[in-house]
Formats: C-alpha cells, sequence, structure tokens
C-alpha cells in the first residue's frame, strides 16, 4: 500500500574479475545495486572458458584490445546478474559510468568505473547497452531463464 505500480525492465549487470579478486571493491559493487533497488532476479557467481569469452565478444572481434579483453575475461571468476528496475538498462549503465577509465575518472569520479576502473579492459562491470543486447547476454549467461516469460507474468512487474 501506498507504493505506486511500476513497469520493470531487465538488465544484465557483471561484476568482472579484477573486482571479484579485491572482495572490498565487490562488495561496494554489489552494495550499490541494493542501494538503488534493484531486484536481484538471479544472481550466480561463473568463471568462463576462452571459448565462451570469445563468443560473448565476438562483435568486438575486429578491435585491437579484443585479444586482452577475451584473456582478461576467461581470467577468474566473476559475478553475473539480472536486474530488474524501471529503466533498468540505462540505469545501470549511468550508475556504472563511461567505458573509458580516463573518462570515467575525469567526468564521472563517483562512478563505479570512476572509483574502481583499473583500465579500459579492467573496468570493473559490464552491463547491457539496449534491450535487445540485454535479451541476448541474459539468455547467454542464464540459459535457463526465459525473458518472455518473466516479462509475460503480472507480479513481478509490479511492487
Ligand atoms: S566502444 O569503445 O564504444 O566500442 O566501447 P563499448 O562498446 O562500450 O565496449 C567495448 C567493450 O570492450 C572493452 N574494452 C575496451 N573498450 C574500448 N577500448 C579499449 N581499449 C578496451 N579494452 C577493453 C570494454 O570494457 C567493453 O567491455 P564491456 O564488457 O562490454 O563493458
Amino acid at each position: 500500500q501506498g507504493n505506486s505500480a511500476r513497469i520493470l525492465q531487465l538488465t544484465l549487470a557483471v561484476i568482472k574479475p579484477d573486482a571479484i579478486a579485491h572482495p572490498v571493491i565487490f562488495k561496494a559493487v554489489h552494495e550499490k545495486i541494493l542501494l538503488n533497488k534493484f531486484l536481484i532476479v538471479r544472481s550466480k557467481e561463473l568463471s568462463w572458458r576462452r571459448e565462451d569469452s570469445q563468443n560473448f565478444y565476438r562483435e568486438h572481434s575486429g578491435r585491437f584490445f579484443y585479444q586482452r579483453l577475451v584473456e582478461f575475461m576467461s581470467s577468474g571468476p566473476m559475478r553475473a546478474y539480472i536486474l530488474a528496475h524501471e529503466d533498468a538498462i540505462q540505469l545501470w549503465r549511468s550508475l556504472m559510468g563511461p567505458t573509458k577509465v580516463y573518462r570515467a575518472r575525469n567526468t564521472e569520479p563517483e562512478s563505479i568505473r570512476g572509483m574502481y576502473g583499473l583500465t579500459d579492459t579492467r573496468n570493473t562491470t559490464h552491463g547491457s547497452d539496449s534491450l535487445e543486447s540485454a535479451n541476448r547476454e541474459i539468455t547467454f549467461f542464464f540459459p535457463e531463464f526465459c525473458v518472455s516469460h518473466w516479462y509475460q507474468q503480472d507480479e513481478p512487474h509490479f511492487r
């Protein structure tokens, strides 16, 4: 009662190996998720094989940083989340801050990457950048989770 209904959107968020390696940073990022009142729909720790990493980032396969990115993302455990919130995709991206760490530090020093990012590759977190990529990435990380089924259910949409 008193809570107005709101329509929730799903996004895929990942805490990358550089942050998992440092429990204090992992905890700070996890707390940001809670503080911003995301609903954690699913969460798991996992590690990628090299092939998983290549597959996930295949759209970047021609870029100069591709090998580095693939190596790094299969170098250790990470934590993936399916998060729900009103405008979840945009909200999580704005909390992360810019991809490039020099920009994050200079323009958004309070953002996750601004505070904890080490390099453009070791930049603490990932977040889907569109509805289409959120659906694809959720399925990539959580193959058993049915996005369209979740959106069809009434209850989780409103709180
Ligand atoms: S870009 O520059 O707009 O294409 O960047 P973006 O599409 O947001 O994400 C690129 C992902 O590759 C990782 N990465 C780098 N990006 C840019 N420059 C360098 N040098 C680099 N090295 C790695 C970057 O962290 C993005 O990873 P994700 O996991 O998608 O955030």
